[in-house]
């Protein structure tokens, strides 16, 4: 579906730290955003034009309606300077938004089982995924299971656990440090049930730091279930006039060719991406 992308202007309703350094933000936005899809994401401006000058973009990790307004969540961990300055922000401040942007993840209908994989921040999206289709689905818990996978460096930098305890059938945790769940990296849990999935009827869905991606593209060389993964790449205009957000993709000719991940994305088939 298309939709209008002016900027537009976002209120802060609430910006709390859930966790060591991750910020959980609620902001008014106008009612066109209630049809946003997962996988979708905004670009964000400070209002007063400073310094960051560029917008950042952020996935949309919740959509809903609250006393006649639509308030739209994002779920981000503070990395640099325009994180830092939006984790300050306070109840009434207002941000310049641009969205929703890029595609969304694709479910096939006769799908009956999911696995998200999720490393550390990247649990935004594939958050926002578990809750619509919660939501929006004719199936039952037990007709559609969807087994979530979230790993992360340490237990300070788990996020988002309690909401996908609501939404999924199954969370099972990972940190690098042993500090909560299984001792090691999120892919080796997904590795111990892949027989679990099928070629059809299953899809498994991603979003985290590249090397767990390219993991997950080698994983799946040798076991073809079909995956969709969030790529969240440096960004400048998020509406493909920069070309600074580029991904290498195999083209049907056995060459290359590149795409931009903020209109021809952020969600790619995962093996189209070429994983250097
Ligand atoms: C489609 C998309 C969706 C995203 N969704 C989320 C989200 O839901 N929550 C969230 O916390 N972040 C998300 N990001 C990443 C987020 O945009 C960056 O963390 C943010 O722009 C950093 O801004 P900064 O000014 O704080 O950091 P900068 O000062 O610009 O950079 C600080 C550090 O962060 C690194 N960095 C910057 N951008 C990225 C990036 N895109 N990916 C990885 N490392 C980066 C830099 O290399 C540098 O080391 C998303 C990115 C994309 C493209
Ligand atoms: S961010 Fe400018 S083209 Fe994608």
């Amino acid at each position: 579906m298309e939709h209008k992308k002016s900027v537009i202007s976002g209120e802060v309703v609430a910006n709390r730290e859930v966790t060591k350094n991750h910020f959980l933000m609620s902001l008014t936005v106008p009612d066109n955003f209630q049809v946003a899809l997962p996988g979708q994401f905004i670009m964000v401006r400070m209002k007063d034009m400073g310094s960051p000058f560029l917008a950042r973009p952020f996935s949309i990790y919740s959509t809903y309606s609250f006393e006649n307004n639509t308030i739209l969540e994002i779920l981000y961990r503070v990395v640099g300077k325009g994180t830092l300055k939006f984790s300050h922000l306070k109840r009434d401040d207002k941000l310049d938004i641009l969205g929703p942007l890029g595609n969304g993840f694709d479910v096939p209908p006769g799908c009956k089982k999911i696995a998200l994989v999720a490393g550390g921040i990247g649990v935004a999206p594939l958050s926002f995924l578990a809750e619509y289709y919660r939501k929006r689905s004719t199936d039952s818990v037990e007709d559609r299971k969807v087994i979530c996978y979230i790993g992360a460096r340490t237990s300070e930098w788990l996020v988002g656990i309690e909401k996908l305890e609501e939404v999924c059938s199954r969370v099972i945790i990972s940190t690098d440090d042993g500090s909560e769940g299984h001792h090691g990296y999120v892919t080796d849990l997904f590795i111990k049930d892949i027989n679990s999935y099928r070629r059809d009827g299953s899809m498994v869905y991603s979003c985290g730091p590249y090397a767990m991606m390219k993991r997950m593209a080698g994983i799946l060389e040798d076991c073809p279930i079909p995956c969709q993964v969030s790529i969240e790449e440096r960004m400048a205009c998020g509406v493909g006039a920069c070309l600074g957000c580029a991904v290498r993709v195999k083209s049907q000719e056995g060459h290359s060719r590149y795409m931009r991940v903020c209109t021809d994305g952020p969600v790619f088939n995962i093996e189209e991406i070429i994983w250097d």
